[in-house]
């Protein structure tokens, strides 16, 4: 028997300012069934996809939540959310010294050949080829490491043990990545693969409790959501890469990375003015190949929190759709980093993502008013800011090289924060941190979600 316990001490003012929002959420919940966020909840067993002990406890949940049981697998039946603000092009993002005027989201302002949608961008065009000499031109060696195999570690067995690789996915491996946040229960707010459908929902909550995320954002769906990107940014989120069409990046060839951090740098420039310092590798499938293309291009890579070879500060939430975790497990998967995160003594980066209405309803719905009510209190903030610098530092643009230097040259070291002290590689140890067919079948949602999508 699963039970999972969800006391009623819901949070005051958990709905948002945001009128056409707010008429959004009550719609939806009209739709729903009763009410999780009052008593005990017993759910039904969820068959072959449960582990033996799923019990969790929120310590508050939004009153305007989703039922648990509706976060489900499956294409959403809620409807979407737009932006709810279409800022003026030329508009002036007055938080941010020095930030170019905001350009026009409209798509059509920008008469450019865009590469096709959802794919590795052909990396024998001119502007790749702009891009290529720019890696050249940097002064920064790429390690010659050929290509993984698709297929995980268990089809590169000699890469996977090869330290000098420094492949994460296979051991954790780190090489001055960003995975933590220095201070200690200080949590790094990020969310992942959008701007989506249901992206307008997560602005609104966390502008309804003041939260400031970093959202590392997938090139193609900015693309088809530039509206939702400029709302992110003139929120004042850090806007971060996550690569144009969502690839395993260490199985492309060195021209195919370059495509991939290129187009997507370039298309976040042409929506919002400024170009990202930051990115993220999906499904944290870096080595220090890749590591240092995306340096030569400006980028620093950020991670999550890894504690041990089998732990990663990953909710599973992005599974759900897929319907290989359930929320209670991505609830449970929460427990168990928010009871890990009070013995380490640094603070930490969780893996969610605003792709999929069930991983927004679960962040706004159980996650977000969960931390938010934590005693000794957690500091949610975007990773900039976890890091000790200001938001300016997230981007070319208006970084003024005072705190957080663009490197260059191969020997560069990368400024991580004020006090980190650097990470190293915890393990170089071949090892599943995620089984393939969890890869596989991760990548054959996301881009059959991004069919649907795009
Ligand atoms: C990179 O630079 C080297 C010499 O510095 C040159 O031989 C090579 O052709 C360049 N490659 C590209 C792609 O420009
Ligand atoms: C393993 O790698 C080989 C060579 O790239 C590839 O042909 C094969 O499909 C891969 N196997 C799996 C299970 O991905
Ligand atoms: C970390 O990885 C680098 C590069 O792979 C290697 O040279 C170094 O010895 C490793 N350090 C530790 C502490 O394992
Ligand atoms: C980092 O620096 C801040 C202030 O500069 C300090 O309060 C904090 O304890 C430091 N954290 C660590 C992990 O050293
Ligand atoms: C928490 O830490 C324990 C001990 O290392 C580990 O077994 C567990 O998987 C961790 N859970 C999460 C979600 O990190
Ligand atoms: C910061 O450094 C970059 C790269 O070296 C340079 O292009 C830029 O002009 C510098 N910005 C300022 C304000 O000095
Ligand atoms: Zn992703």
């Amino acid at each position: 028997m699963k039970l999972a316990v969800v006391p009623a001490l819901a949070l005051p003012a958990a709905v948002a300012a945001h009128a056409a929002r707010d008429v959004h959420l009550h719609a939806r919940q009209s739709a729903a069934t009763g009410s999780s966020s009052a008593g005990s909840v017993t759910t039904p067993a969820a068959g072959a996809l449960t582990t033996p002990s799923l019990t969790f406890t929120l310590l508050s949940t939004n009153p305007t939540a989703v039922p648990l049981t509706e976060i489900a697998s499956g294409v959403s039946s809620f409807a979407t959310v737009a932006a709810t603000t279409t800022f003026a092009a030329g508009t002036t993002p007055t938080f941010l010294p020095n930030a170019p005027a905001l350009p026009n989201g409209d798509r059509g302002a920008r008469p450019i050949k865009l590469p096709t949608l959802g794919q590795t961008p052909d990396p024998t065009s001119d502007q790749v080829k702009a891009w290529i000499q720019e890696v050249n031109n940097s002064g920064v060696t790429i390690p010659s490491f050929s290509p993984t195999n698709p297929g995980g570690c268990a089809n590169n067995t000699a890469a996977a043990a090869d330290a000098s690789r420094c492949w994460w996915t296979c051991g954790g491996c780190e090489n001055n990545d960003v995975s933590t946040c220095p201070n200690k229960l200080t949590w790094g707010l990020t969310y992942d693969d959008g701007p989506a459908l249901h992206t307008g929902d997560l602005l609104n909550y966390l502008d309804s409790q003041n939260l400031k995320a970093t959202f590392f954002v997938v090139g193609s769906r900015a693309i088809s959501y530039p509206y939702l990107l400029q709302e992110e940014f003139m929120a004042q989120h850090q806007i971060a890469v996550h690569t144009w069409s969502h690839p395993q990046m260490t199985t492309l060839t060195n021209e195919q990375v370059i495509a991939e951090l290129g187009w997507s740098k370039k298309i976040i420039t042409d929506v919002t003015g400024v170009t990202p310092r930051y990115w993220r590798p999906p499904f944290g499938d870096v080595d220090n190949r890749v590591r240092a293309i995306a340096k030569a291009l400006g980028l620093e890579t950020s991670l999550w929190t890894r504690i041990s070879p089998t732990a990663t500060f990953d909710t599973g939430d992005f599974d759900i759709p897929g319907g290989l975790v359930t929320a209670n497990q991505a609830l449970n998967n929460w427990e168990g980093i928010m009871a890990n995160a009070t013995t380490i003594n640094t603070g930490f980066i969780v893996l969610e993502h605003d792709l999929f209405q069930q991983t927004v309803d679960l962040a706004t719905g159980y996650i977000l008013p969960d931390a938010l009510s934590r005693t000794p209190k957690i500091t949610i903030e975007p990773i900039i800011t976890c890091l000790g610098l200001p938001i300016r530092d997230a981007y070319i643009e208006t970084n003024d090289n005072s705190s957080n230097p663009v490197s260059s040259g191969s020997n560069a070291q990368t400024t991580k924060g004020t006090n980190s002290s650097g990470n190293s590689n915890t393990s170089a140890a071949v090892g599943v941190s995620a089984p393939a067919s969890f890869i596989a079948l991760g990548l054959a949602l996301l881009s059959s979600v991004a069919a649907f999508l795009l």
